[in-house]
């Protein structure tokens, strides 16, 4: 199924930014969108696509562990009026060496969750980001910042254990990995790391729980930028 929404004439804030740049897209000025008959209904999956990066925006996840994955949170989510919500659920751990296609996986899970008609609000973060944005600094709430990541239903968090760490970034990463720990929230990881070193980089309190909570894929092959299919 899919989600739709309504147009307002006069659109502003980031949902209308993006709905905005979906229009243009389709070749639709949107200040004549709403007036616009023959328009199609804008898709949770379109709405999706517009915040996903462009290189990932029609990943599919063909990994059959990471469909089966899919599945089983489309199938835990509460009924709800325009179809599932996202409930609690199993994490998965995306790991593998560079360029093998581990970020594509994971955009491509979050498009499968939205193309089975499940609503949710997720976010998506690199750590190395995630440390830049959470620094202290004056005028952003940094607490408020991470809370908001560690409640989303759903949270990428791309390449892990990739950042410089110290004692500060282990501390963060614990806190976040541990409320989706304790909440059993779904969360996508991808990482570089091979298991055995999640531990030294990450510290044992989050390596043991993301032990616990993930479901684990190794992506093998070849760095895929470097090499191109024949
Ligand atoms: N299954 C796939 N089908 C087509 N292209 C892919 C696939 N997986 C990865 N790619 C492409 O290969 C490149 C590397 O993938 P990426 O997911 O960024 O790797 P990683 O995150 O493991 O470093 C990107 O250009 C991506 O779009
Ligand atoms: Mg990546």
């Amino acid at each position: 199924m899919t989600a739709t929404l309504a147009r307002a004439p006069h659109r502003v804030g980031p949902l209308a930014e993006r709905l905005n740049g979906i229009l243009a897209n389709r070749g639709i000025d949107p200040d004549t969108a709403a007036a616009e008959p023959s328009a199609e209904p804008v898709t949770a999956l379109e709405l999706a696509d517009a915040r996903i990066p462009a290189r990932y925006r029609r990943a599919l996840a063909d990994h059959p562990r990471i469909t089966v994955w899919a599945d089983q949170i489309a199938h835990t989510g509460r009924p709800g009026p325009s179809g599932p919500g996202i409930a609690e659920g199993p994490s998965l751990l995306i790991a593998g060496p560079t360029g093998t296609g581990k970020t594509h996986q994971a955009y491509g899970a979050v498009r499968a969750l939205l193309s089975r008609g499940v609503r949710l609000r997720w976010e998506a973060t690199t750590t190395a980001d995630l440390y830049a944005r959470l620094r202290p600094r004056a005028g952003h709430d940094a607490e408020r910042d991470l809370q908001s990541l560690a409640r989303s239903p759903l949270l990428l968090l791309d390449d892990l254990g990739a950042a410089k760490t110290s004692e500060w970034t282990e501390e963060l990463t614990y806190r976040l990995i541990n409320h989706r720990y304790e909440h059993l929230l779904p969360t996508l990881i991808t990482t570089n790391l091979p298991t055995a070193e999640l531990r030294t980089t990450l510290g044992d309190r989050v390596a043991s729980r993301l032990a616990e909570m993930t479901e684990r894929v190794v992506l093998t092959g070849p760095d895929r930028r470097r090499h191109q299919p024949t």
